[in-house]
């Protein structure tokens, strides 16, 4: 091995006898690309649950995260391989949609892959698997709703929306606060949601940190906080009534978009075009005033003169405000950002009762608070806490606290956790595995093994005994009728998942299922077709139990060919087989109009899982699909 630098200075690997190399294929191919998809799994299987690890990474430029979150590991580890790339995509998706639950759907996956390799080993087809789980997923989806609770709750009974919160961050590293960062999301989110509706917008709740201060610390501010002070030191610091101009103009003279060059050779020429500045500035002022402003917030800069301007002419002013800090300023009070002083109208303006620049503790640091806004469905959760990375990581819990609250007033439909779901879909999976007659009953068995993978790890995490726990609980389970026993983490006393108030959200589990058993992911290892055209009258009939075809004519030679290799790792590794049959033609007709049908019926075979073309002849689509599942 050695290393070498490339024109950019960026260094690689040179790799000795590379061409010795030879490319995977068949079962090594799949077998390599679920180890890797198993790699990234297990890495994440520490960090599940309340006992669960938090993960410490660092990135190339030396910032280090640490977070329980599973969407943040894999967003920040380098991963290279495709199949694990697909994980990386799937625990996004779960952040997207859910918010909660990335580390759970990644773990389930990494098991479902696990046990997909076994049955590939046993000689099960790659879409046997993908459809066997399809179906285990369905019935495990199905099971959800059965033992799912609805509860009711409203702006003044907000108890259960608080205990579901508190389960999403009991497993994070701010379970300390977990009562008072639930409550505090919570009231966040009631804040913002159209319950009637059923609709929130999260883009209204604002998350802002500072450094400082204790966890405990953390409020909820019905209005805006933004990380800024007033322009000057001597400006008020408390304002009452605020009538806010929000500007996206800065504070300074125009300039000419031409260039130009001014020649100043007198003192009145100095002086006169001073006094024409401050004019500029005069007016600005001037116009703010006007329209009966009495605090300008403005995403530009102001100029020292302008600054002193406002002072001294007692508006105050707050500079360098984001882009996004501006619209929810301007959501907030009601007022509309404005980018020329020209269009300022005392509509424009926004309305606060109150708008104030608080210091905190000991340290310069100032933040400004504008509450009592005229429009009151923005506001902002205010975290402190002792270091950045303890900020960064309150963020992302209170996010899943948040995105678990806001899905609960979609639907209001909880399960339990700790486990408890997932055994109780584990033994209904089982048990409708017995009602399926074909190779699928293996991979809905399996399916069935995967979902145990949550619970294990939880138990495993918790430092339990993984397969004992696991068969105490299952059968306690099934003893007992009873489907909310689950894993008791932290010793509670008790595993039932009632008593100890541990709930998820139904819609959460059930992408969780779906989204691992995404099929994309099975389908991937078997990805090309084979087809046929031929002129052969024989017509395929009976696949024996051995998974032997036999034909009750094969005469054609295509037919025998075909029947010959059935069973050779080129069908094995085939996602279709198209076969065409045009018994009217000559054999370089046949070829020609079968390449034409070929080409675009590839498209929809894309599409459909699997096809079979038949043009007059023996291939009718029963018996395809018998032959199909013999190979
Ligand atoms: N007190 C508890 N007792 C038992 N199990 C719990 C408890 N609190 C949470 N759990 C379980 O822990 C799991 C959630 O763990 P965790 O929050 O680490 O992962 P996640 O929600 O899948 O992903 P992430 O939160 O990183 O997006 C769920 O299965 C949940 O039921
Ligand atoms: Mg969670």
């Amino acid at each position: 091995m050695a290393l070498a630098f490339d024109e950019f200075g960026r260094p690689f690997v040179i790799i000795k006898e590379q061409d010795q190399k030879v490319r995977l294929r068949g079962l090594d191919a799949q077998k390599a690309n679920i180890a890797s998809g198993m790699a990234v799994s297990r890495i994440l299987r520490t960090s599940l649950g309340p006992k669960g690890m938090d993960k410490m990474l660092q990135s190339p430029d030396g910032d280090v995260t640490i977070t329980n979150d599973g969407a943040t590991i894999l967003e920040q580890m380098d991963v290279d391989n495709q199949i694990a790339k697909l994980l990386v995509e799937l625990s996004r998706s779960q952040d997207y949609e859910i918010g909660d639950g990335t580390t759970g759907v990644v773990v389930l996956a990494g098991a479902l892959l696990e046990q997909a390799q076994k049955l590939l080993e046993r000689g099960v087809h790659p879409i046997r698997v993908a459809e066997g789980y399809e179906t285990a997923s369905r019935i495990a989806v199905e099971h959800l709703e059965k033992i799912a609770q609805k509860f009711d709750f409203g702006v003044n009974n907000i108890e259960p929306l608080v205990q579901t919160c508190m389960t999403t961050l009991s497993s994070k590293i701010v379970n300390r606060c977990k009562r008072s960062l639930a409550e505090i999301s919570v009231k966040a989110v009631l804040a913002v949601a159209d319950l009637e509706r059923k609709d929130v917008n999260l883009d209204l709740i604002k998350v802002e940190g500072k450094v400082g201060g204790k966890l405990e610390d953390t409020e909820l501010i019905y209005g805006i906080v933004v990380d800024k002070e007033m322009s000057h030191p001597q400006m008020p610091k408390q304002i009452e009534d605020a009538k806010i101009a929000i500007l996206t103009c800065p504070f300074e003279p125009p300039k000419p978009k031409t260039k130009h060059k001014v020649d100043i050779d007198t003192v009145e020429k100095f002086q006169t075009l001073r006094k024409q500045e401050q004019q500029y500035f005069d007016n600005m002022v001037q116009k703010c005033k006007g329209v009966g402003a009495t605090l300008v917030i403005c995403q530009w800069g102001f100029d020292d003169e302008a600054n002193h301007l406002l002072m001294h002419r007692n508006l105050p002013a707050v500079r360098w405000v984001g882009g996004v800090e501006l619209e929810l300023i301007a959501i907030a009070t009601g007022g509309r950002i404005v980018p020329r002083f020209e269009e300022l109208t005392p509509e424009k303006l926004g309305k606060a009762g109150l708008v104030q620049e608080k210091a905190f503790g000991t340290t310069k640091d100032r933040m400004l608070y504008v509450e009592h806004c005229a429009n009151s469905r923005a506001v902002t959760i205010f975290i402190r806490g002792g270091n950045k990375m303890m900020i960064e990581e309150t963020k992302r819990s209170i996010h899943d606290a948040l995105c678990v609250a806001r899905n609960l007033i979609r639907n209001n439909s909880i399960v339990y956790g700790g486990g408890s779901s997932e055994i109780s879909c584990s033994i209904s999976v089982e048990a409708a595995a017995d009602r399926y007659p074909g190779v699928e009953q293996y991979a809905i068995r399996a399916f069935a093994d995967a979902l145990d993978s949550v619970p294990m790890s939880l138990a495993e995490n918790s430092g339990l005994q993984p397969i004992e726990t696991l068969s105490a609980v299952k059968s306690q389970q099934i003893k007992e009728n009873n489907p909310y026993c689950g894993i008791d983490c932290n010793d509670a006393g008790t595993n039932d998942m009632r008593e100890q108030n541990v709930f998820e959200t139904l819609i959460g589990k059930q992408q969780q299922i779906l989204l691992a058993t995404q099929d994309h992911l099975f389908r991937a290892f078997s990805s090309f077709f084979l087809f046929f055209v031929s002129n052969d009258s024989a017509r395929m009939s009976k696949c024996d139990g051995t998974g032997n075809i036999s034909c009750q004519q094969a005469n054609g030679v295509c037919t025998r060919w075909l029947l010959r290799n059935a069973r050779t790792p080129l069908f094995r590794a085939a996602r279709s087989i198209c076969i065409f049959q045009f018994p009217f033609m000559d054999r370089v007709m046949q070829v020609w109009f079968g390449v034409i049908i070929y080409g675009s019926w590839t498209l929809s075979a894309l599409m459909l899982d699997s096809f079979v073309v038949s043009l007059g002849g023996w291939s009718d689509k029963e018996n395809y699909y018998t032959f199909r599942d013999k190979i």
